[in-house]
């Protein structure tokens, strides 16, 4: 069919067939679709959307318009997760080397900030010398003597979704259920997986405003990736408050090192990365459980062997040798550090956790325009949980910033974001619902 005819058939509602989806998406990677083309189609299925098969297909087909790596005789399982998006949400810092030191190979491509959430790949890029765009070769070669290896979408991988996503951003065809489901998808199953297990976050950091919402999506990834042969799962969170307990590059990536280090007992941020590991080694066939999984990634903390993994990783991408042992030398500090004070009694009641991301932007931790440099320093930390008891005076956060005006400014924007409340509130489960 014309791309002119397909675009027609889905405006009137019908389902595409597999072969015209992928037509259109070789047109769409190769150029010689236009730009309206495109922008014509994404609009056509954010009105009419697409069935399970449709979406299938063009998971398939975006996928396919790129390189697609494949493991033969690596002797571990290929697994892997996938974030919605959040604010202080460093979970894949911490889970990618605990699950490769379980068994299992975690080749992960991670994208930059989005809107006002964190990007693992700005995070990793406060480590000097880390390269987040290796060659597919040299990517493959660290999973397999490593166990894993974090890097970004290069031009080589799901091109046709990299030009439609650009297309997207600009004709307000983002919020789409099927066309958001595709484009996660093709990037992740590029890296050839066995498991996923996807984070479906929901509250007021996340893009999913309502548990309806985030049901949604997590049906339609679970779905979709299982028809495209991948064995998938999701979890959905919560995110009405920042998971760790700091928001910005270097310092979540400071936060994960500490975790890796025995650091971070009892909190959300725990929860979170041992439920994630749990699944991601019931998933791959490592654990028959996810009480034994549980175990097993303990240890993998607890011994050292994900710390370790994690500094292998960092060398064999570049960075310093010694970054699992040497991290605070190695990551920029702030040269303006000051406390955020509660200005009455009570306790942490609620955040608006879009602000909080948006704050960190604010600081030059994120970016505005797409090709901004952003400041890997600034951020939030000793940010204190739903529920903490606080003193007027006392500091509820510390502001990382590049200058004392900064530092004032982004501050009282902080404070704005934090509901101190009389009575204790009521302490939401970090874990809500699991999508299998
Ligand atoms: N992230 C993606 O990679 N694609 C989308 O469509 C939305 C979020």
């Amino acid at each position: 069919m014309l791309p002119q005819e397909i675009i027609k058939a889905k405006r009137d509602g019908q389902a595409l067939a597999a072969a015209d989806i992928a037509s259109f998406m070789t047109a769409l990677a190769d150029g010689s679709l236009s730009e309206g083309q495109a922008a014509a189609f994404a609009m056509a299925v954010w009105f009419n959307g697409m069935d399970r098969d449709e979406t299938v297909a063009l998971t398939l087909a975006m996928r396919d318009s790129g390189d697609v790596m494949a493991w033969p005789d690596l002797d571990r399982p290929v697994a892997d997760k996938h974030s919605t998006g959040g604010v202080g949400d460093n979970v894949s810092l911490m889970l990618a080397p605990i699950v490769a030191a379980c068994g299992a190979a975690v080749p992960m491509i991670s994208g930059r900030g989005l809107g006002h959430t964190g990007g693992t790949l700005d995070k990793l890029e406060s480590i000097p010398g880390y390269d987040i765009l290796p060659s597919a070769a040299r990517f493959q070669a660290i999973v397999r003597e490593v166990g894993c290896a974090i890097i970004g979408q290069t031009g080589e991988i799901a091109p046709a979704d990299k030009r439609l996503y650009a297309i997207r951003d600009v004709t307000a065809t983002v919020d789409s259920v099927p066309l958001i489901t595709a484009s996660i998808l093709s990037k992740k199953l590029s890296a050839g997986l066995g498991s996923l297990i996807m984070d479906v976050k929901v509250g007021n950091g996340a893009f999913m405003q309502t548990i309806d919402e985030a049901r949604t999506l997590a049906r339609s990834i679970v779905d979709v990736a299982g028809g495209a042969g991948v064995r998938t799962s999701a979890l959905i969170t919560d995110m009405n408050q920042p998971l760790a307990d700091c928001a910005g590059n270097a310092l979540e990536v400071a936060s994960a090192m500490e975790f890796l280090d025995g650091g971070k007992a009892g909190t959300r941020l725990e929860r979170i990365v041992m439920t994630f590991a749990a699944h991601m080694l019931v998933n791959s066939g490592i654990c028959a459980s996810l009480a034994d999984a549980e175990v097993l990634a303990h240890e993998a903390r607890a011994s050292g062997a994900a710390l370790d993994l994690f500094g292998r990783m960092v060398r064999a991408l570049g960075g310093p040798s010694d970054f699992s042992t040497n991290w605070k030398k190695h990551l920029p500090v702030a040269p303006v550090v000051r406390p955020i004070l509660a200005e009455q009694d009570g306790h942490i009641a609620a955040y608006t956790t879009r602000e909080v991301g948006l704050a960190v932007i604010a600081l030059g931790g994120g970016r505005l325009h797409p090709d901004d440099a952003i400041d890997h320093r600034s951020g939030f930390d000793a940010i204190l949980p739903i529920g903490t008891k606080v003193a007027r005076g006392e500091p509820i956060a510390f502001v990382h910033a590049a200058d004392e005006a900064s530092a004032e400014r982004c501050a009282r924007r902080y404070v704005s974001t934090v509901t101190i409340s009389e009575e204790a509130p009521p302490v939401s489960p970090v874990i809500l619902e699991t999508v299998s």
